[in-house]
């Protein structure tokens, strides 16, 4: 089977964003298997409220808008302006997102709005940090996802064990139903099935 996403699943704005990204040397965005993935779970939330983590230039927020319904909202965190500039560019027109420009790990601890239903963790805040955090930002029945967990022979001295580590810190939250998929760059999903999943307030920063 082929499960790579075909023409017409692709975000209309992909194409000019992977452009973008080659001219712009940013090699960090999620392969467009994870991104119809990310398209489908945006796509079970109808009205739902969608977190990223790490916009890069904007695919991956790209694939969460082609998914999600005209109700749905999207938060984008990105520390990197001239990287998010690219994805503001191409994606800003469109009202369901809300682009931050912001270290990810201080707008988690200063965030105090609703949970999420769907939460993209694509940087260190939120999946190497700030980890119990993000979680507790997903609602009751929401998921979190986490992509590039597969080793690479780039990866730095220390991450694959820093890697194992948080697969296990989520495989052991007793609030969480995980699964881990060994397909695209390698994937874990973990759905809040326990606890209450709230917005603001409390928190760790670990
Ligand atoms: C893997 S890329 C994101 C790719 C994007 N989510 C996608 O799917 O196309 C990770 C991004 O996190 C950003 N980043 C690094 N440290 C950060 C931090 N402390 N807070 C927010 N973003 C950060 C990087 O600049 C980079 O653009």
């Amino acid at each position: 089977m082929d499960d790579t996403p075909k023409p017409g699943q692709l975000p209309s704005s992909l194409t000019e964003l992977q452009v973008a990204a080659r001219a712009a040397g940013f090699t960090m965005s999620c392969e467009p298997r994870t991104g119809g993935l990310l398209a489908t779970l945006a796509a079970t939330r109808p009205g739902g409220r969608i977190l990223e983590l790490g916009t890069g230039v904007g695919e991956g927020t790209a694939w969460l808008l082609s998914g999600m319904d005209g109700a749905a909202t999207l938060v984008t965190v990105e520390l990197d302006d001239a990287v998010q500039a690219v994805a503001r560019e191409q994606l800003g027109g469109d009202e369901r997102v809300t682009f931050v420009n912001e270290d990810g790990g201080h707008w988690l601890e200063e965030y105090d709005g609703a949970p999420f239903d769907l939460v993209f963790a694509d940087t260190w805040p939120g999946k190497f940090n700030h980890l119990d955090r993000a979680l507790q930002l997903v609602a009751p029945g929401g998921a979190y996802v986490i992509d590039d967990l597969t080793p690479t022979p780039d990866w730095p001295e220390g991450h694959e064990a820093a890697v194992t580590d948080l697969l296990a810190v989520l495989e052991g939250r007793s609030d969480f139903l995980t699964t881990r998929l060994a397909w695209s760059s390698g994937l874990l999903i973990a759905v809040r099935t326990g606890g209450a999943g709230a917005g603001g307030g409390g928190g760790t920063s670990t």
